[in-house]
């Protein structure tokens, strides 16, 4: 990651260019609800090479300005809760402390380049909020470090540290304290994503209902030995058989029509499928590239236009764009 000198501003009405990447939960082992609302996990994230964009830019005056163009673009809230003005919000107040010799930042223009389905599961906005951070701390050259980076993001939401990070990383309390897993053998995935989203915090609600639920502060169960050891070598076929999310359940009673296109990704010979996160989005594992391309297209014929993404993966955390 490129980091900026302090002091040193970018010239006048320059633009920074960040991006960060989409993730599949691979294991996602929910345990029982914290007192704070929030569920204790083990989680193992792959980041895959879908990208959102974001393209920072000072103004002189006014209030921020958050612009979002791409699919699904009117469903993105453009108020103080979307998570690129949070992350904006948060860097000012860093750049206000003592530890940061920064000039006091103002307002800014976010565009959101928006390529990760709204409400996926594919943690878009976690996206949107670690390209953020890094394109601010360039834009406003806060010259924070990654670490720093990494803990504000973790106050941000509990999957923007992994977008940051990228590749492949078990994640543990909330999902934002991770460790990297160093796995470089190449993932090919079909996404078989939904143009209606599902809400996370309804999800979790789903999964403390259901009969089974785990006590509270219960801890999650572990993460497999044989899904880290196929993620290590490579082998699909043992990734395949050992992706397990402890939310599919919650995800299918609150979307059943999603328990039927899983179906019919395992029968259209995929080495494993999997609900992505709280969903709707799934996931279906090829054995290859050229195995991902035909289950691609056989899954195509079979749906709506546009809901059919070829993914892979480990892809790299948010980083900058080069200028061109
Ligand atoms: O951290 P984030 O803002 O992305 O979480 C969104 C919501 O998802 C939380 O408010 C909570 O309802 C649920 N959640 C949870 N346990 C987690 C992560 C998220 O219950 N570990």
């Amino acid at each position: 990651m490129t980091e900026a000198t302090p002091g040193a501003r970018p010239r006048p009405g320059a633009e920074v260019t960040a991006a960060a990447p989409a993730k599949i939960n691979l294991t996602l082992r929910v345990g029982g609800r914290r007192a704070d609302g929030f569920h204790p996990l083990n989680t193992l994230f792959h980041a895959v090479d879908l990208d959102e964009q974001i393209v920072v830019r000072d103004l002189t005056d006014g209030p921020d300005q958050l612009e979002v163009v791409g699919p699904q673009s009117d469903v993105v809230p453009l108020d103080g809760s979307n998570l690129v003005l949070r992350a904006a919000q948060l860097l000012r107040q860093e750049a206000a402390s003592a530890a940061v010799r920064a000039l006091p930042p103002g307002p800014v223009h976010c565009l959101i380049r928006k390529a990760i389905p709204v409400a996926g599961g594919l943690a878009g906005g976690s996206a949107d909020a670690a390209a953020a951070l890094i394109a601010l701390n360039q834009l406003w050259s806060l010259g924070l470090d990654h670490g720093r980076l990494v803990h504000l993001a973790g106050q941000l939401g509990s999957d923007v540290p992994f977008a940051l990070l990228g590749a492949n990383a078990v994640g543990t309390g909330r999902g934002e304290e991770l460790t990297a897993v160093t796995a470089n053998r190449p993932l090919h995935w079909v996404l078989l994503t939904s143009p209606v989203g599902l809400s996370t915090p309804a999800v979790f609600q789903q999964f403390d209902s259901q009969p089974g639920s785990p006590p509270p502060d219960a801890s999650p169960p572990r993460i497999s030995p044989a899904l880290l050891a196929g993620l290590r070598s490579g082998d699909p076929w043992l990734i395949g058989a050992n992706l397990v999310n402890d939310l599919e359940a919650a995800a299918f009673a609150l979307r059943p029509d999603l328990a039927r296109t899983a179906a019919a990704a395992r029968a259209a010979g995929a080495c494993g499928v999997i609900v992505s996160g709280s969903g709707p989005t799934i996931a279906c594992l090829a054995p290859d590239q050229a195995g991902a391309d035909a289950l691609a297209a056989k899954l195509a014929a079979g749906s709506a236009p546009g809901l059919v993404r070829r993914a892979t993966g480990p892809a790299p955390g948010a980083r900058l764009c080069p200028v061109y």
